[in-house]
């Protein structure tokens, strides 16, 4: 099978993955969840989910129904900081994967609450796992991948990220600055799927600390590309608006530094996580989705 078969093919199963896990949308909170589950069936690379999944077969993982939750409460809280992240009182945008953001759709209420319900929810989807776990071997992977998702999405992670991404909005911006708004907003969790993906296989905290510098990379150059994308591509294309970063008045990589060196860092990153993916084990399409996630187009 070629590579784009296959990762078309990875993205069906796992938003059947994520679709077999979201809440039912009934009872008197139904309007919260049909917000919740708006957002994160809006579509979506589905990037950290594989890239879970991936990681997970590298450090050399077999049954792969044990990561499942796992993938869905990663993506949640992807979906939630979007989601905030969109919000009038944030970057203000109306579209996000190809829809209207959800508060245009069901509100700024809707849209906090959504947030709220669905970073919630992605903690119930790992400590049920967990409960419901008879394998104390299992149990500890999962205490652990737990431990480094929480950690990555909080103060210490994505949300540190946006807050200082907020806090400079307007204001000027130096290189250390920028460096910590990229590692945290858009790093952390790129290096939680990598670290969980080797955590739940069992990998050791000297590989599990490899997969965190790999992830440091990877995310780095995602985040360059989306701020190269935010100049150079179309809202049809992205499926979220253009210009973002300019309406807001946010330094980026390209205004800081020039598209130029943005592209090449793109590539020297990804060169060097590439690098050390290889030693940690032989996985080519891991090497090749890595390739693609940071020069795409979307
Ligand atoms: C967008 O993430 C926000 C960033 C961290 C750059 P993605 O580009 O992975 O967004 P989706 O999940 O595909 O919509
Ligand atoms: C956001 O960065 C990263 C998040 C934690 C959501 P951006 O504000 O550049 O992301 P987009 O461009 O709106 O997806
Ligand atoms: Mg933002
Ligand atoms: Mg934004
Ligand atoms: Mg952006």
């Amino acid at each position: 099978m070629n590579f784009d078969d296959r990762i078309k093919e990875e993205v069906f199963w796992i938003n059947q993955c994520i679709q077999n896990q979201l809440p039912k949308e009934s009872g008197f909170q139904k309007r919260i969840i049909e917000s919740m589950n708006y957002s994160v069936e809006a579509g979506g690379k589905r990037i950290r989910p594989m890239l879970i999944l991936e990681s997970f077969r590298l450090c050399g993982g077999q049954d792969e129904r044990i990561i499942e939750p796992f993938l869905a409460a990663l993506e949640c809280i992807h979906t939630y900081s979007l989601v905030h992240d969109d919000l009038p009182a944030m970057d203000n945008d109306d579209y996000r994967r190809g829809k209207l953001t959800t508060h245009k759709k069901f509100g700024e209420d809707f849209g906090i609450l959504a947030g709220d319900g669905l970073l919630n929810y992605a903690y119930e989807l790992m400590l049920n796992a967990m409960m419901h776990c008879d394998d104390s071997e299992d149990i500890k992977r999962f205490a652990m991948a737990s431990s480094i998702i929480a950690k990555k999405a909080g103060i210490y992670g994505m949300v540190g990220g946006q807050t200082l991404d907020v806090w400079l909005t307007d204001k000027p911006m130096n290189e250390q600055e920028l460096d910590f708004i990229f590692r945290l907003k858009t790093g952390a969790l790129i290096e939680a799927a990598f670290m969980s993906g080797a955590a739940l296989a069992g990998a050791n905290q000297e590989t599990i600390s490899k997969m965190e510098e790999i992830g440091h990379l990877v995310g780095f150059a995602f985040q360059i590309q989306d701020d190269i994308l935010d100049v150079t591509s179309s809202l049809e294309v992205l499926g979220k608006p253009v210009l973002s970063d300019e309406k807001n008045h946010k330094t980026t990589y390209v205004s800081l530094y020039g598209m130029e060196r943005a592209k090449r860092d793109v590539k020297d990153m990804s060169e060097k996580a590439i690098e050390l993916i290889k030693q940690v084990g032989d996985h080519p399409f891991l090497l090749e989705l890595v390739q693609k996630l940071v020069n795409r187009e979307k």
